[in-house]
């Protein structure tokens, strides 16, 4: 299966996939990788792993509806059969999500329906929580909302701080976001009717 990840930084996500790619854990191949910021460093990942890359700046679209055409145009050209999101920080518009629909995930740094949205690690510092962690979840038009997939949790420690809770949370995102790659290349993860299944039986 081809698989187009959506990046806008650091893209560490993207590297732990790139490496699953590479070791075969994930039977699939990234065809591209589009960021909607210039100059990131993702994009240095991608282009080390000799894969194609590309920046499509919502700053050059009028508006919400005009980046995400251009968005899906882009996408589209490397047809995927996934759609990776990886630390792309931009809401997408209904249109957008609609027409991925079933083969756009996303990962969220928290333990959903909690903390949905920025700031996940000050919010659940701030509450005083035990645990936190991260989500993988199909997208849908709610945001942070579409149905879970798999969560991974941490605990909270005393002396944490947003970075180093935000750490700790990334070692588990590294974990499970190739995990839930692979089984979607493996034919095993599907949404039907707004629900997540996971076929255990299929190798
Ligand atoms: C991750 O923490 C992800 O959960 C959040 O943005 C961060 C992206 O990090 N949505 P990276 O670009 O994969 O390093």
């Amino acid at each position: 299966p081809g698989i187009v990840v959506l990046i806008s930084g650091s893209g560490t996500n993207l590297q732990a996939l790139i490496d699953a790619v590479k070791d075969g854990r994930i039977p699939g191949c990234i065809r591209a990788v589009i960021s909607n910021r210039p100059g990131v460093a993702g994009l240095d990942r991608a282009a080390r792993a000799g894969i194609h890359h590309e920046v499509i700046n919502h700053r050059d679209h009028g508006d919400r509806e005009a980046f995400d055409a251009a968005l899906m145009t882009g996408i589209d050209a490397h047809a995927p059969d996934l759609v990776v999101l990886a630390g792309f920080m931009r809401v997408l518009t209904p249109d957008f999500v609609g027409h991925y629909a079933g083969r756009l995930i996303n990962i969220h740094p928290s333990l959903l329906p909690a903390y949905r949205g920025l700031h996940t690690h000050e919010r659940a510092l701030k509450d005083g929580v035990e645990g936190h962690g991260c989500s993988v979840h199909f997208v849908n038009t709610e945001l942070d909302g579409g149905p879970v997939i798999i969560q991974a949790r941490v605990p909270v420690l005393r002396d944490d701080t947003p970075d180093i809770l935000a750490a700790r949370v990334q070692q588990q995102e590294h974990r499970v976001y190739p995990q839930v790659v692979r089984w979607f290349c493996q034919g095993r993860l599907t949404l039907a009717d707004g629900q997540v299944r996971l076929d255990e039986k299929t190798l």
